[in-house]
C-alpha cells in the first residue's frame, strides 16, 4: 500500500467489500474500502490505512485500461426508447421532447428550451436569431471549441478572441470592454468545465452597450453562479448533449432562451423556416414557409434517452461530484508539491462537476504526462488549441500572443479521466498513477489525442 492511498482514505471507515458510497451511487465489487457519505471531507485526516482499492482478498487485482470517457448511463435510457417506439412517432417533437423542454424549463427557470441536435446547433440558431451580417464582430473566448464561434461566423461575422481568466479559464471580464466595437453584435461567455464565467460584470458591460449574450453553456448544466443556474443570464444559452458530457443522448444539445421575443421565430428556424410548431399547437390550419430555417430538432427516440438521464440529474450529479471532490483532494498535495494547478472554483460558484483538469509546469512536461498515463493503460487528453492562432483563427487576423493566457493554458492542460460511472477503483488507479509521475521529466514528443469539447 503506497503512502498516497494511505492518507487518501484517512477518515473513511473501511467496509464490506462492495458498495463504496453507502448511498449506492458509485459501487464497485473489487472496492474493500467504503465512505461515509461519498464525499472527501476536510477532517480526513486521521484515520486508519485501508488496502489497496484493487487489493481483494490479498490478490492484486489486474489494472484495467482507464478510458477518458465513457458516456454516462442511468437505466431507463432503453425502455423510454423503446416506449418512443412503440408510440409509432420518433421523429421531432414528441412526447419525450415535450417532456425534456418542460422539465429544462422548470428546473433552470428559463422561458424556453428548444431540444436541438447539437450544442453547435443551438449555437447557429443562435446567430440566425440574432440576425448576425458578415461584418459583424462576435466577442469569444480564445480558449473554446470551434463551434462557438464557427455557428456565427457561418452567418459572416468576424471573430474577436478575448483572453481567459489564468484561475477559471473563463473569459477575462476585464479584458472585455476593450474589444468592443460598434460593430460588436454579441458576447459569447464559455462556462469552461460547468464553472461560472463573471456574469455581473459581463452583464453590466453587455448592457452599458447593448449587446446581447449568448452563453456557451455546453459544459454547465445545473451549475449555479451566485445562486442562480447558468444558462439563464444571456439572451439564450447553449448546451450540449454529446457522450462527453454529464446528460447525454450520443449528439444533442438544446437551445435555451430567456428573452421572449426570440422564442416564435426561434421555433420557425428549427423547423426548416416553416411555423409547424403553431400548427401544431392548433395556432394556424395550415403551415407554410414563413422564414430561413434548417432542421434543428432530434428524433424523439433521442429525447427519449436523454430524458431518462435528465430525470436522473441529481444521482449523475452527485457521482460526478463525488469522483471530482475525490480527484482534488487526493491530487492536492501532490499538485503543491509539483507546481501543479489544480481546477478553481470561486466560492460563489456552484460547478456542474464537468471535467477535471491539472495544468502542468510546461508544454513538456504535458506531454511526457500524456505518455506516461498511456503507458499505465490510461487515456488522458488535452483541451483546446488556441482558436486565434488556428489556421481560420489567422485568418481573421489572429497572432501568437495575442491571448497569453490562452497560449500557455493550451501547452499545459491535461484532462483526466472523468465519466459519471467511473468506480473507486478506477479512481484510485489513475490518482495512484498521477502521483507516481515525477514533473521534473522534460522534452518528450508531442501527444496526439485531443478530446472533443
Ligand atoms: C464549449 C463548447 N461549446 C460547444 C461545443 C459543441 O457541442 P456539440 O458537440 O454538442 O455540438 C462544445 C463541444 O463539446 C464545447 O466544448
Amino acid at each position: 500500500m503506497t503512502e498516497g492511498i494511505a492518507q487518501r482514505h484517512q477518515g473513511y471507515s473501511p467496509q464490506e467489500n462492495g458498495a463504496i458510497y453507502t448511498n449506492g451511487f458509485i459501487s464497485n465489487s473489487q472496492s474493500a474500502t467504503g465512505h461515509n457519505n461519498g464525499h472527501v471531507t476536510q477532517n480526513d485526516q486521521a484515520a486508519p490505512r485501508v488496502e489497496r482499492l484493487y487489493k481483494v482478498g490479498g490478490q492484486s487485482m489486474e489494472k484495467r485500461a482507464i478510458p477518458f470517457n465513457r458516456p454516462t448511463e442511468v437505466g431507463n435510457e432503453l425502455t423510454y426508447m423503446a416506449q418512443s417506439l412503440q408510440s409509432g412517432r420518433i421523429s421531432g417533437d414528441g412526447p419525450f421532447t415535450k417532456q425534456c423542454h418542460q422539465l429544462l424549463e422548470a428546473t433552470l427557470g428559463v422561458h424556453k428550451a428548444l431540444l436541438t441536435t447539437s450544442c453547435t446547433h443551438a449555437l447557429e440558431m443562435a446567430a440566425l436569431l440574432l440576425k448576425l451580417q458578415p461584418g459583424d464582430e462576435v466577442i469569444v473566448p480564445a480558449f473554446t471549441f470551434v463551434s462557438t464561434i464557427n455557428a456565427f461566423v457561418l452567418r459572416g461575422a468576424r471573430p474577436v478572441f478575448s483572453d481567459i481568466r489564468p484561475d477559471t479559464l473563463n473569459l477575462d471580464e476585464r479584458k472585455l470592454e476593450a474589444l468592443i466595437t460598434p460593430r460588436t453584435k454579441a458576447i459569447v461567455p464559455v462556462h469552461y468545465g460547468g464553472v461560472g464565467c463573471e456574469m455581473d460584470e459581463i452583464g453590466a458591460i453587455a448592457e452599458k452597450y447593448n449587446i446581447p449574450v449568448v452563453e456557451d453553456n455546453a459544459h454547465g448544466l445545473y451549475a449555479r453562479y451566485k445562486g442562480r443556474s447558468l444558462g439563464t443570464f444571456g439572451v439564450m444559452a447553449t448546451q450540449s448533449f454529446h457522450e462527453t458530457k454529464n446528460f447525454t443522448c450520443g449528439e444533442g444539445g438544446a437551445l435555451l432562451i430567456n428573452a421572449e421575443e426570440y422564442c416564435e421565430t426561434a421555433e420557425i428556424i428549427r423547423e426548416k423556416g416553416t411555423n409547424r410548431s403553431r400548427f401544431f399547437r392548433g395556432q394556424v390550419d395550415k403551415y407554410t414557409w414563413v422564414d430561413v430555417g434548417s432542421s434543428y430538432l432530434p428524433s424523439d427516440m433521442l429525447a427519449a434517452y436523454l430524458y431518462a438521464q435528465l430525470e436522473a440529474r441529481q444521482q449523475i450529479q452527485f457521482k460526478r461530484q463525488t469522483i471530482w471532490e475525490s480527484y482534488a483532494a487526493w491530487l492536492r498535495p501532490w499538485a503543491e508539491q509539483h507546481g501543479v494547478q489544480l481546477p478553481f472554483v470561486p466560492t460563489h460558484c456552484d460547478q456542474a462537476y464537468h471535467l477535471f483538469y491539472l495544468l502542468m509546469p510546461s508544454l513538456a512536461v504535458r506531454t511526457a504526462f500524456i505518455n506516461y498515463l498511456k503507458t499505465q493503460g490510461i487515456q488522458s487528453v488535452f483541451h483546446y488549441l488556441p482558436l486565434h492562432t488556428s489556421q481560420m483563427g489567422q485568418e481573421f487576423g489572429g497572432r501568437p500572443g495575442d491571448c497569453p493566457v490562452t497560449e500557455a493554458t493550451s501547452d499545459r492542460l491535461v484532462r483526466l479521466p472523468f465519466y459519471t460511472d467511473m468506480t473507486m477503483a478506477d479512481l484510485e488507479q489513475v490518482v495512484d498513477a498521477v502521483v507516481a509521475f515525477q514533473p521534473a521529466v522534460e522534452g518528450a514528443p508531442r501527444a496526439q489525442n485531443q478530446a472533443h469539447g
